[in-house]
């Protein structure tokens, strides 16, 4: 055998770029080893008993068949039932985790578009259809559809997440290893969707800062978002007077609890800052009232992301890289 043979090399499963790919591949592993050993085991009985006890077969003992087997049938229930919960208590415990960013997660705004990846760096660096990242941050992207559905797919980071118009979702990763990973549209968005792909450009930290400073030409995007919100007027009813105003104050509410007017209390996530700016009475604050004009349709989404980063930006310097 020539292991310079391409076919023994062919690979069955993208490669492992982050810690969940690693974990996610043991849960496959397993239970593909639990789909065989149960399946080759019984195809293996069934196959044994049918020759065995084939019609005309005078060789077998058909006498004294056994009618109840109380710790057989205690067996077959309780370990099969086991085997199936402890799966799924080890898939949950993985799903948890990557629904779970690690608070020092950099986080990238993502549109998604027919047919391309927009890519939106707190720095101010933006990418198409390339995101730079750097080596063993997690990095969490906050994403939104200019159009239709997309999904933003990462098969060596094992994550894959619908992108939506008119809201945000999210998805995060750690990456482990250094080079370049596809990224993919997992759903179908018209003519060119097969050709909607990009990359993860994965590098040591000190290249990525070097990258980051040559590519943020235009101040950060909390820094572009400050300069919508005053374009906008956002900061005429917003900053003026303070706690005392017609609007509420903006300082500090990002990350924290919102109780709203309908008695409800909300986090304060991009979500929710996305939704203030679109649908500004969906959800109107204890102590004001619905005055807000909507924003939709106003604003595109290369401006609503830098609002967002600005509204991030007044609650704290997290985002500050
Ligand atoms: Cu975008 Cu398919």
């Amino acid at each position: 055998m020539n292991s310079q043979n391409p076919i023994w090399h062919f690979p069955l499963w993208p490669e492992q770029a982050s810690a969940y790919a690693y974990q996610v591949d043991q849960l496959t592993y397993a239970l593909i080893a639990l789909a065989a050993a149960f399946g080759i085991g019984v195809v293996a009985l069934l196959a044994t008993f049918a020759i065995h006890y084939r019609t005309g077969n005078k060789g077998a003992n058909r006498d004294g068949a056994p009618s109840g087997l109380i710790w057989l049938e205690v067996a077959w229930i309780t370990i099969p039932l086991a085997l199936a919960l402890g799966t799924f208590g080890w898939a949950a415990y993985l799903y948890v985790g990557a629904q779970t960013p690690p608070r020092d997660a950099l986080t990238v705004f993502v549109v998604g578009r027919q047919w391309m990846w927009k890519f939106y760096h707190p720095a101010g660096a933006r990418e198409i259809d390339e995101l730079h990242v750097p080596l063993g941050k997690p990095v969490r992207l906050v994403m939104t559809s200019q159009d239709v559905i997309h999904s933003l797919f990462l098969p060596a980071m094992r994550v894959k997440q619908d992108v939506v118009p008119g809201r945000f979702t999210s998805l995060w990763f750690a990456p482990t290893r250094t080079g370049t990973f596809p990224i993919y549209c997992a759903e179908y968005c018209g003519t060119e969707h097969s050709r909607m792909r990009g990359r993860v450009v994965v590098e040591e930290p000190f290249r990525y800062e070097a990258w980051l400073r040559a590519s943020s030409t235009d101040g950060t995007l909390a820094a572009q978002g400050a300069r919508h919100f005053r374009r906008l007027g956002c900061s005429g009813c917003h900053m003026a007077g303070g706690g005392n105003g017609p609007c509420p104050p903006l300082e500090g509410v990002y990350g924290g609890p919102v109780p709203l007017v309908s008695g409800e209390v909300v986090m304060a996530d991009e979500r929710y800052l996305m939704d203030s700016i679109l649908r500004p009475n969906a959800q109107i604050v204890a102590g004001y009232g619905p005055m807000m004009p909507s924003f939709a349709g106003q604003i595109g989404e290369d401006e609503l992301v830098a609002l967002v980063a600005y509204l991030k930006s007044l609650a704290s310097a997290e985002e500050g890289e």
